[in-house]
């Protein structure tokens, strides 16, 4: 965690960005698996009551009465049973004095609280709840039914939150460049280790103990497949075959929990064949290319879709796509090889604050609504960038049999697109490549110290030179 300035501070600024009422950040609880003391699904502590009360244990939630300025830490000291079979843990009050909370509270209190704050008619503001069991804890104080949950979260909330959480510090850009340093080692044991024979869970579970062998966690459930079409195709027990390309997407989680998110696409034998390179330049040549024109006052939409135009033009160079370019994009034609946005915001959740809707973080007044389009409806990010956000550039090809059929049978996009010669890549899979970049002053910058090999010469060389 970083000092407790930091956390004192985090709520003095969410304070003044906030009007009245009392604010409930709730602190999430362990998720048992089968039964209650099998805590085999890792503890991970909500991000926004991470960033505002910085403690990573369960069963916490964290009061703001934004009328009186008081701060409360709401949960319950273990008891003697608990310390048995897990030891001893800091008392709530402990804990709320390392992040400059001045009052504490048992958890049969947070019921008084609220029913007082409901029979003054006072504004409770809590973000849209994401667990099962945070849905019954608010059901139980508020009273409100969890399918209506979302809707009574507070929007002046979620966008102060994400005003602040938006903008990242110096010491969360150093947190975040040490995530990345691990998932260079996740992703270069990838290379070193996949060759034909093995299979994909093997590669993977060996990628993800890099994570863990760090004190840190994966920051989402490694996609490691040779379907790599397959947005999140999970690692499967097929064997990893001569010729095929796998593709690698993965991330650490520090133990401060700020992510990393990168993308590599590789041949399994080491060696791309022609066909291979020519789809791989195409979207290193985006990649690239958004690295270019990403800088504070640009519209990150408006990076996506300059990229859209450049995997157009070369598509056609191919001849997969035909047309006018800027007719197909505008159709969304591109869609069926970039079924996805360019990328998103990343920090404590590599998908940052998806948990408030993607619309409240990636769009603004000028951006919202997002256009419906399919493709263009999973846009992550649209509006314009700023120095101190980070985002993640992962343009992809993938040929998805089951699209190319459907758009196909209905003709839809069919004046540009060349469905006789796109059938011919049914068997080809997907290609993706990630970085994440810190948009600087004038422009962005990598998150990390080495490069994950990414030209094809360099994956090539780096994979025959570490077998
Ligand atoms: N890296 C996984 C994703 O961005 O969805
Ligand atoms: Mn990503």
């Amino acid at each position: 965690m970083f000092d407790k300035a930091t956390y004192v501070g985090r709520r003095a600024k969410l304070r003044e960005l906030m009007k009245d009422g009392i604010i409930i950040l709730f602190g999430n609880n362990e998720s048992p698996c089968n039964y209650p003391s099998n805590g085999y699904y890792p503890f991970r502590q909500d991000s926004s009551f991470l960033y505002y009360f910085g403690l990573n244990r369960d069963g916490l939630v964290g009061v703001i009465d934004l009328d009186n300025g008081t701060e409360t830490l709401v949960g319950d000291d273990i008891d003697i049973e608990d310390i048995v079979w897990y030891g001893s843990v800091d008392s709530v009050k402990d804990m709320a004095e390392r992040v400059g909370v001045a009052n504490t509270a048992p958890m049969k209190s947070l019921k008084s609280i609220c029913n007082e704050a409901m029979r003054q008619k006072r504004r409770i503001h809590f973000l849209p709840p994401y667990r099962h069991d945070t849905k019954i804890q608010i059901f139980d104080l508020l009273g409100i039914h969890p399918v209506q949950q979302k809707e009574a979260a507070s929007i002046e909330l979620i966008r102060a939150v994400v005003k602040m959480r938006s903008t990242k510090e110096q010491q969360e850009i150093e947190e975040l460049e040490r995530a990345a340093v691990i998932g260079y080692k996740m992703h270069t044991t990838a290379m070193r280790l996949t060759k034909p024979g093995l299979t994909e869970k093997f590669v993977a579970g060996q990628v993800d103990s890099i994570a863990l062998s760090y004190g840190a966690m994966t920051s989402f459930a490694t996609i490691f497949s040779q379907h790599g079409e397959i947005m999140h195709g999970n690692p499967s027990m097929a064997k990893l075959e001569s010729g095929r390309l796998v593709l690698c997407d993965c991330g650490a989680e520090t133990i401060n929990n700020y992510c990393s998110d990168n993308t590599r696409t590789f041949p399994v034998n080491g060696k791309f064949t022609d066909r291979q390179l020519e789809i791989y330049s195409i979207v290193e040549a985006c990649h690239d290319h958004a690295l270019d024109v990403a800088k504070p006052g640009v519209k990150y939409m408006d990076v996506h879709f300059s990229i859209c135009r450049l995997m157009t033009e070369r598509l056609k160079e191919l001849g997969l796509m035909k047309g006018d370019v800027d007719e197909a994009v505008a159709a969304g034609a591109h869609a069926m090889f970039l079924p996805h946005g360019l990328g998103h915001m990343m920090g404590m959740d590599v998908h940052d604050m998806e948990g408030l809707d993607q619309i409240n973080v990636g769009f603004d007044e000028e951006t919202r609504p997002r256009l419906d389009q399919f493709g263009t409806n999973c846009l992550r990010m649209g509006r314009r960038l700023e120095e101190g956000f980070v985002v993640t550039d992962e343009p992809g090809i993938y040929f998805i049999p089951a699209l190319i059929d459907d758009w196909k049978a209905s003709g839809h996009c069919a004046e540009f697109l060349n469905f006789d010669k796109i059938e011919t890549y049914k068997d080809f899979g997907g290609i993706r490549i990630e970085d994440d970049i810190l948009i600087t002053k004038d422009g962005c910058r990598f998150l990390g110290k080495d490069r994950i090999p990414y030209h094809p010469k360099d994956i090539e060389a780096y994979m025959a030179e570490n077998k």
